[in-house]
């Protein structure tokens, strides 16, 4: 495992479709290497549950896959950045749009930071929706599971801590695809946009999540 010393001040960005595994090697990341595992998905579905002013803001957008308005999620990661400052962050879902890429930049540029690498996992459209469609996440921890590659022990039951799994409204598979074309036109000019700045590397999303996660390590260790 990456020595956590190797790590420090690492900030990372995880780019790909929905299903692609981001939020699996995010957790991993936090879990194995030390990482903040930042993602704007699971911040504004802590919000929506809690029923925020945020929360019923970017509702509408969430449930139907389209993207939160650039300048709320702006808004919210700077303020999270600014508090984390010093700390290896992997950020999960963020960036989704050139603004918000250029955005981050000027963010980060301000506080004298920026971004060590992005990497795109990558994932065929029949794959994300067959994920997707048996993807079952804990209440409490919100650690995921995949009812065919990665069932809980028990049945509807988190094996780490006991709670509630649950269906996110948004993987019903009509808005997966819908999900799917909003990545294709609107987030994916984020890889020539990071290829340009030399910071793009790619991860076969299909291979099992143990050797997604060597690899990323690996790659990630040797971009220091
Ligand atoms: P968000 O929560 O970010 O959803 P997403 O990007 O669509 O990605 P997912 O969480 O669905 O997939 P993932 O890549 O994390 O995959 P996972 O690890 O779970 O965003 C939700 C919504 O919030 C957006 O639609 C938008 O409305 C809004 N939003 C969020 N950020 C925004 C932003 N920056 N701007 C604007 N709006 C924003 O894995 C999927 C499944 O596959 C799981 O069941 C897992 O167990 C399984 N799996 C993972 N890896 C493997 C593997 N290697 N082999 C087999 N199975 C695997
Ligand atoms: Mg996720």
């Amino acid at each position: 495992m990456a020595d956590k010393r190797q790590l420090e001040n690492v900030l990372l960005v995880l780019l790909g479709p929905p299903g692609a595994g981001k939020g699996t090697q995010a957790e991993l990341l936090a879990r194995e290497c030390g990482f903040v595992h930042y993602s704007t998905g699971e911040v504004f579905r802590e919000q929506i549950g809690k029923r925020t002013e945020l929360g019923r803001q970017v509702e509408s957008f969430v449930v139907a896959g389209a993207l939160v308005p650039d300048e709320v999620v702006l808004a919210v990661v700077a303020d999270f950045i600014r508090e984390h400052q010093g700390q290896a962050i992997v950020f999960d879902g963020f960036p989704r749009t050139v603004a918000q890429a250029e955005g981050l930049d000027r963010v980060l540029a301000d506080l004298k930071l920026k971004l060590d690498g992005v990497v795109l996992i990558e994932l065929s459209d029949d794959e994300v929706v067959r994920r997707l469609t048996s993807r079952r996440q804990c209440r409490r921890c919100g650690k995921i599971y995949n009812l065919i590659f990665s069932p809980p022990r028990q049945a509807g039951i988190c094996d780490e801590c006991g709670g509630e799994l649950y269906q996110r409204k948004d993987d019903e598979e009509a808005i997966v695809r819908a999900r799917l074309q909003v990545y294709k036109e609107q987030t994916s000019p984020l890889i020539d946009y990071y290829q340009r700045q030399d910071k793009l590397v790619r991860i076969d999303g299909a291979i099992g999540r143990d050797r997604v996660f060597q690899e990323l390590v690996r790659l990630v260790v040797q971009r220091q």
